[in-house]
C-alpha cells in the first residue's frame, strides 16, 4: 500500500499514513487535535486547514491524501487553547490513600516473615499478593540498603472484611517512601484534565490538560458511540484516551521533576461512555434505548492492563457511574459538593454538551441528564468557539453601547458560551429580540435606542444579525463578530433542554424552584457565566442570585478526594447507589415543558 508523508505546520510534525486516509486521520495520528463538532461528516466546516504552498482551504475530514503534503493548521481549527478551569471546591477528607509504602531496613528472606514485619511496622494487616517467585527471589538476594514495600489496599480488604488489609504488590530497593505520587483525572468529552498529587502530603504538585483526542470522531458521546460500531472503532477510541493519559502523565511528571514510575495511583472520573471507553467496556448499548451501561460498578485495573505508563505495582481506580447518561463525573461532583451530607435542598447543575443535574438532600437524591447540544460550547453558532484566545467571554452595556471582554487578545474573532449568554441577555434588555427570540423589526425598536446600538443591527448571510465586536469605518463593519437569528434559535434549544431538565427533576422531587436553597454551578463553562444573565435568559430558574454559587471543576475535586482518601471512595460508591436516575427525555411532559422554556422570560 502506498504511504504518504504529511507535514503539519506550524507544529513542524511529520506523520506517515496510507494513501486514502483523510487529513483528519493524519492529524490525529500526529496528535494534532482538530475541532470536529459534526463528527467529521463535512457539515460544520470547523476542521478547515490549508494546503501549502497553494494556501487552498480544505476540510480535513473530507480531504483524501494521495501524495505527500504540507498542511497549515490554523488555531481556529484546533481543539486546544481552551481555558482550563482550576479545580473547584475542596471538601476536607482524611488522607488515607489506597497505596502505602513501608521501608524495612533489614528484610527477612521469607515472604511470610516479611509481611509479618510490615504488619507490625505499618499497624495494618499485610498479606502477600498472589505467590510470586520473582518477588521471593528478589527478597532473598538481600538488599544492603533495605527494601521499600509497596502496599495496595485491594481485594483482600473486602475478602477479609478488614478495612486496613493491604496486599504486598511490589518491592523497591532502598528507601523510596518519599516518592509516592498519584493523579486524579477528569476525562471530559471535550477536555481531559490531570492533577498530580503527593500522596504522602495530599498536596497538589502539577496540573496538565489537553483536548480529548476522541473529539476527532465527534463532539458528543453519541458520535463516539457510533464510531464504535465495529471493534476497530472502539479499540481506536480506547487507544486515543490511553495515549492522551500517557502524554498527561509525562507532562505532570516532567513539571514535578519526578519519573513516571513514581506515580502509583490514578483515580479517573468521566461520563459513562468515557468510563467504558477507558476500561474497554462495550458501548454500543449506550447508543440505543434503554441506554444501559455495560457496568455501573467501580473498577480497579493494573497499569499494565490498560497500557498506562505508571509504576507497574500501582492501581487505576475508576469511580462508579449512576446510569447510561450519568457517569462517575457527576458522582464525583456530588461528592465534592457534599450532597451526601447536605441538609439544605441543593441543585447541582453541570452545564455542558450534556447537562447533568442532581437535586435533593442527603435523605433523597435524584439526577437527570439533558442533551443541551454543543451550542453553549460554540458549535453550530456562526462565530461560535470554545473559550479560547480571541473569544468574547463577556458582553455588557457601557455608556449606551456594547462592550466586550475578549480572552487573551485585544481583537475578538469568536464568541464562547458565556459571551453568548451575556449577549442574549443584553439583546433582550435592549428589546432587540423579543421573548420568542425573534429579531424585532426596526419599527418595533425602542425609539430611545442609541445610534451606537442601532448601527450594530445588520444583515448577515441574509439574516438579521447583531454586531458584538468589529471595526466600524465608513459606515461598514470590518471583521465583525455577529449573532444571527439562527444563533439565537440554537441558543434557545440548548437553554430549553437544560431548563426543562431542571423543571422536570424538581417536579419528580415534588418540589419547585422556590424550594431550592442553593444552586451550585459546576464545570468549566458554569464558572465563567454571569449568574444574573443566566437567570435573565431563563437558563437557570428565577431564584435570588445569592443562592447561586460556582463550584468550579467539582468532578475533578471529587476525583482528587478519591485519590487521597479511601473513605472518599467509599462515600462515592454509596452516592452512586443512592442517586436515583430520572429519565427526562421520555417524560410525558418533556415536549410541553421544553416548548415553554424555549421562550425567554419577560423582563
Ligand atoms: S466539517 Fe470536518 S469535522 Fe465538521
Amino acid at each position: 500500500m502506498k504511504h504518504c508523508n504529511v507535514h503539519f505546520q506550524p507544529d513542524n510534525l511529520v506523520t506517515t499514513i496510507h494513501a486514502g486516509a483523510t487529513l483528519l486521520e493524519a492529524a490525529g495520528q500526529a496528535r494534532i487535535i482538530l475541532s470536529t463538532p459534526c463528527g467529521g461528516i463535512g457539515r460544520c466546516g470547523k476542521c478547515a486547514v490549508r494546503l501549502l504552498p497553494s494556501q487552498k482551504e480544505v476540510l480535513a475530514c473530507q480531504y483524501i491524501i494521495e501524495h505527500d503534503l504540507t498542511i497549515s493548521v490554523p488555531d481556529s481549527s484546533r481543539f486546544f487553547k481552551q481555558k482550563i478551569l482550576e479545580y473547584g471546591i475542596q471538601r476536607k477528607v482524611s488522607r488515607f490513600p489506597s497505596i502505602q509504602k513501608i521501608f524495612i531496613e533489614t528484610p527477612p528472606s521469607q515472604i511470610d516473615a516479611f509481611c509479618e514485619l510490615l504488619t507490625e511496622k505499618g499497624s495494618v494487616q499485610v498479606v502477600p499478593d498472589t505467590p510470586d517467585s520473582a518477588l521471593l527471589s528478589q527478597l532473598s538476594t538481600g538488599q544492603q540498603s533495605g527494601i521499600t514495600a509497596i502496599l495496595s489496599l485491594g481485594d483482600c480488604a473486602e475478602q477479609n472484611a478488614l478495612p486496613s488489609c493491604y496486599q504486598l504488590t511490589g518491592l523497591e530497593p532502598g528507601d523510596t517512601t518519599k516518592k509516592l505520587y498519584g493523579v486524579a483525572v477528569d476525562i471530559g468529552t471535550t477536555t481531559v484534565v490531570t492533577r498530580l498529587m503527593d500522596l504522602n502530603t495530599g498536596q497538589i504538585i502539577a496540573t496538565a490538560s489537553v483536548g480529548n483526542p476522541q473529539s476527532q470522531y465527534g463532539a458528543d458521546v453519541i458520535s463516539r458511540i457510533s464510531h464504535c460500531e465495529n471493534e476497530s472503532g472502539s479499540e481506536q477510541l480506547h487507544r486515543d484516551v490511553i495515549g492522551c493519559l500517557n502524554d498527561l502523565l509525562q507532562s505532570v511528571a516532567r513539571q514535578a521533576g519526578i519519573e513516571y514510575c513514581d506515580i502509583y495511583e490514578m483515580t479517573a472520573v468521566g461520563n459513562t461512555t468515557m468510563n467504558h471507553l477507558l476500561l474497554k467496556r462495550p458501548v454500543h448499548q449506550l447508543g440505543q434505548a434503554p441506554y444501559r451501561a455495560y457496568s455501573l460498578d467501580t473498577a480497579d485495573r493494573k497499569p499494565k492492563e490498560l497500557g498506562l505508563q505508571m509504576n507497574p505495582a500501582g492501581n487505576i481506580h475508576v469511580l462508579a457511574n449512576i446510569a447510561g447518561f450519568i457517569g462517575s463525573d457527576t458522582v464525583a461532583a456530588a461528592l465534592a459538593c457534599g450532597m451526601d451530607i447536605a441538609d439544605t435542598k441543593t441543585l447541582l447543575v453541570d452545564i455542558g454538551t450534556n447537562g447533568e443535574i442532581v437535586f435533593g438532600t442527603q435523605s433523597s437524591l435524584m439526577a437527570a441528564s439533558c442533551a443541551a447540544g454543543p451550542a453553549l460550547e460554540g458549535a453550530g453558532i456562526s462565530f461560535g468557539s470554545r473559550a479560547q484566545a480571541g473569544a468574547i467571554e463577556r458582553v455588557f452595556l457601557d455608556r449606551g453601547d456594547i462592550d466586550v471582554d475578549v480572552i487573551e487578545t485585544p481583537d475578538a474573532t469568536t464568541i464562547c458560551g458565556s459571551g453568548l449568554i451575556d449577549a442574549v441577555a443584553v439583546m433582550l434588555d435592549l428589546g432587540i429580540i423579543d421573548e420568542t427570540g425573534r429579531f424585532c423589526e426596526p419599527d418595533e425598536l425602542d425609539p430611545m435606542l442609541s445610534n451606537s446600538i442601532r448601527k450594530r443591527l445588520i444583515t448577515h448571510n441574509d439574516e438579521p444579525a447583531f454586531v458584538l465586536a468589529g471595526k466600524y469605518t465608513e459606515h461598514q463593519w470590518q471583521s465583525p463578530v455577529v449573532l444571527t437569528q439562527k444563533d439565537i434559535r440554537q441558543m434557545q434549544l440548548a437553554k430549553a433542554a437544560i431548563r426543562a431538565g431542571i423543571e422536570l427533576l424538581l417536579k419528580n422531587a415534588r418540589t419547585d424552584t422556590a424550594d431550592i436553597q442553593q444552586l451550585l454551578l459546576a464545570g468549566a463553562f458554569g464558572n465563567y457565566i454571569q449568574k444574573k444573565n443566566a437567570v435573565r435568559i431563563g437558563l437557570l430558574p428565577q431564584i435570588p442570585i445569592k443562592k447561586i454559587h460556582f463550584v468550579g471543576n467539582a468532578a475533578g475535586s471529587g476525583a482528587q478526594m478519591a485519590l487521597i482518601s479511601q473513605e472518599a471512595r467509599e462515600m462515592a460508591k454509596k452516592l452512586a447507589e443512592k442517586i436515583d436516575y430520572i429519565e427526562i427525555a421520555h417524560h410525558t411532559e418533556f415536549q410541553m415543558v421544553f416548548s415553554e422554556f424555549l421562550l425567554f422570560p419577560e423582563n
